[in-house]
């Protein structure tokens, strides 16, 4: 696995494996520390919301990266990452999945997995990055639909059969060790074009205090969103608060 994945906490039950590896990293555990758990009781998604892992269902991991390609950008670069690594292992299980920009896994009846990607710095210099990464395997690790704002969907609805939690993770630690090194390379960037949902397709786009409406053209160097506005220009669009959504037309 390239280094990634050593050493590895495995825990049955825990509040958030981001926050227990925030804490193993504060402690000087090395790059490439792995924890998962079965169950997490306060799984954290982006923006405040909460991310449910129950007990059998899903997978729960967060890998701890002490150094990165370009720093300065990484923390959109590495949601990409974990997207594109969770894409790339349900596809080989022969799931249409694709990357909803910026840190969600979609497939055709919603979203089957979240990234979180949390960082230190002290200055300007980076101490660690955490990349949380939460999967739908089973139904049971659905959330009800009246707590989630975006459909959600499991992997094994989509494939039609039973999927080892152990071989995705697996197969996701590969790839992610495969990716890595890439990131910010042109390589990197059309892996992940080449799996993004809605391409050509209008979508509105909202951060606190802004909603703009166009039709994705692909993705920047450092991974923002190109979006073609209805008046011709394409703006690029990053940052942390971003939510994306289909819309039936454009403005
Ligand atoms: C999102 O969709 O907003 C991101 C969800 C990220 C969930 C994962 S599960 C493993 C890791 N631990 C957490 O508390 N959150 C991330």
């Amino acid at each position: 696995m390239g280094g990634l994945g050593e050493p590895l906490y495995a825990y049955r039950r825990i509040g958030s494996t981001n926050d227990r590896l925030a804490e193993l990293a504060r402690e000087g555990s090395p790059h490439g520390t792995l924890v998962v758990a079965d169950e997490q009781t306060a799984g954290r998604g982006r923006m405040g919301r909460r991310w449910q892992t129950r007990p059998g269902g899903g997978l729960a991991v967060s890998l701890l990266l002490r150094s990165v390609p370009d720093e300065r950008r990484a923390l959109g670069a590495l949601q990409l990452l974990g997207a594109l690594a969770v894409v790339k292992a349900l596809e080989a299980l022969g799931a249409p999945a694709e990357i909803k920009w910026p840190n969600d896994v979609i497939l055709p009846r919603g979203k089957a997995a979240g990234v979180l990607v949390e960082g230190s710095w002290v200055g300007d210099e980076l101490e660690y990055l955490i990349l949380g990464i939460g999967v739908n395997i089973r139904a049971k690790s659905l959330p009800p639909p009246g707590e989630v704002d975006y459909p959600a969907a499991c992997a094994e609805e989509a494939i039609g059969r039973r999927v080892d939690r152990e071989a995705l993770l697996l197969e996701m630690m590969a790839n992610l060790a495969e990716d890595l090194a890439a990131v910010g390379t042109d390589r990197f960037l059309q892996d992940c074009e080449r799996r993004l949902a809605f391409l050509d397709r209008p979508v509105a786009v909202s951060a606190p205090e802004l909603r703009l409406t166009g039709r994705i053209q692909g993705l920047a160097e450092d991974g923002r969103l190109r979006l073609l506005r209805p008046t011709g220009e394409v703006i690029l669009i990053g940052g942390g608060g971003v939510q994306l959504r289909p819309v039936d037309r454009g403005d």
